[in-house]
């Protein structure tokens, strides 16, 4: 089968490779039907994801159809449509047991980081019974792609936020992470949502998917003027943070007001300075962490109740054969892209 691997020195090839086997009972083999690129894909690429184990085939978010399981998977069958969780999870250990899977003892990002992905034909699925989920009927697979990652990232940083009926929230980063946190935090009650990012494009999908009442580009205004004008000179009662750049970690706790959450979603490629002196009295408090992407049946749910729809995050659609070129659209965000979808 055809898989795309990513060398020690960062360069990524498309290769030739042995169809994955079952290793384990708790395994399943999954026929890829589309794969994503993500933005943590780029930044194994270059270089700053300590866990990654070169030669690893990519990706780990992905749809498709279960073509074998082991002797101890009793909640799917060959045939079965399903949606992956990004955190390979055992759902028995210490961390599983508290909903903390990014933490599971024997598991955590696994796929397409330590053990091979899904930018490939076929994939196995360590604790396929945990991590994947029957896709409802009504769903489409481009409904479902997102669930298991990008959309579980924007729910988990709403729900770090604790909001509270009619709250105003700040999301900084328009990208697909940051678009998905929106909708999460309007689902959980916010009141208005302003949406923060450098890119106008970004800026206006957010603006047209409703998923922001304001939009604020910081490279053509003072955001923290913008943001005291909308809230009585406060600041907002909480910020997710899914941009990542080199200013946006300041900016959060900058436009939050006293007594806010900081939920930070975004994965940085350098430290961050916490001035604790200069933000002393403010009282904030301040939650970081890879996704801990519990709620993937819930958001099928979701989805198939036609509550949540991502799939116009789909900017562009390319076979596996052409995924370098997808690798090049995603890091250059040709054609205002957002997410590039990979058919096999
Ligand atoms: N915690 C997790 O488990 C988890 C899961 C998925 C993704 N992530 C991370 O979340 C982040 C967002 O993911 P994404 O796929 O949406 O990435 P993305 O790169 O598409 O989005 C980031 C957005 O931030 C914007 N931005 C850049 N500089 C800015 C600035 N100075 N001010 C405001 N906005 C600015 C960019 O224009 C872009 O739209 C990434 O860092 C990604 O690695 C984390
Ligand atoms: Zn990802
Ligand atoms: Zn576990």
């Amino acid at each position: 089968m055809k898989a795309l691997i990513c060398h020690k020195n960062g360069s990524i090839e498309l290769i030739e490779k042995e169809m994955p086997k079952l290793q384990n009972d708790r395994d399943a083999i999954v026929k890829v039907t589309l794969s994503s690129i993500c933005t943590s894909d780029l930044h194994i690429i270059r270089g700053c994801v300590p866990r990654f184990v070169p030669e690893t085939v990519l990706g780990h978010e992905f749809v498709g159809e279960i073509v074998e399981v082991g002797s101890a998977v009793k909640n799917l069958k060959k045939g079965d449509r399903v949606a992956a969780n990004c955190e390979t999870f055992c759902g028995e250990c210490f961390f599983c047991k508290r909903g903390f899977i990014n933490n599971c003892e024997k598991g955590g990002w696994e796929l397409g980081c330590r053990i091979d992905g899904c930018q490939a034909e076929f994939v196995r699925v360590p604790f396929a019974d945990t991590g994947l989920a029957k896709i409802p009927d009504n769903v489409s697979y481009e409904n479902a792609l997102f669930v298991g990652d990008i959309l579980s990232s924007g729910y988990f940083g709403a729900e770090m936020c604790e909001i509270k009926k009619d709250d105003t929230i700040a999301v900084i980063g328009s990208g697909p992470v940051g678009l998905c946190a929106m909708m999460c935090a309007k689902y959980m009650g916010a009141g208005k949502i302003i949406a923060i990012d450098v890119n106008v494009l970004r800026l206006k999908i957010a603006k047209n998917q409703k998923l922001a009442d304001f939009v604020f580009n910081p490279l053509v205004c003072d955001i923290e003027k913008e943001v005291k004008n909308l809230t009585e000179n406060r600041g907002v009662d909480s910020v997710i943070e899914c941009a990542g750049a080199k200013d946006t970690f300041e900016m959060s706790w900058k436009i939050a007001r006293p007594n806010a959450i900081i939920g930070v979603v975004a994965m940085y490629e350098e430290n961050q300075i916490l001035p604790l002196p200069e933000m002393y009295g403010k009282n904030l408090t301040f939650k970081t962490g890879g996704v801990d992407a519990v709620h993937c049946e819930k958001l099928l749910d979701m989805i198939s109740k036609g509550m949540f729809s991502t799939d116009f995050l789909i900017t562009n659609k390319i076979s596996l054969r052409d995924i370098k070129k997808g690798y090049e659209f995603f890091e250059n965000r040709s054609d205002s892209c957002l997410k590039v979808v990979v058919t096999s």
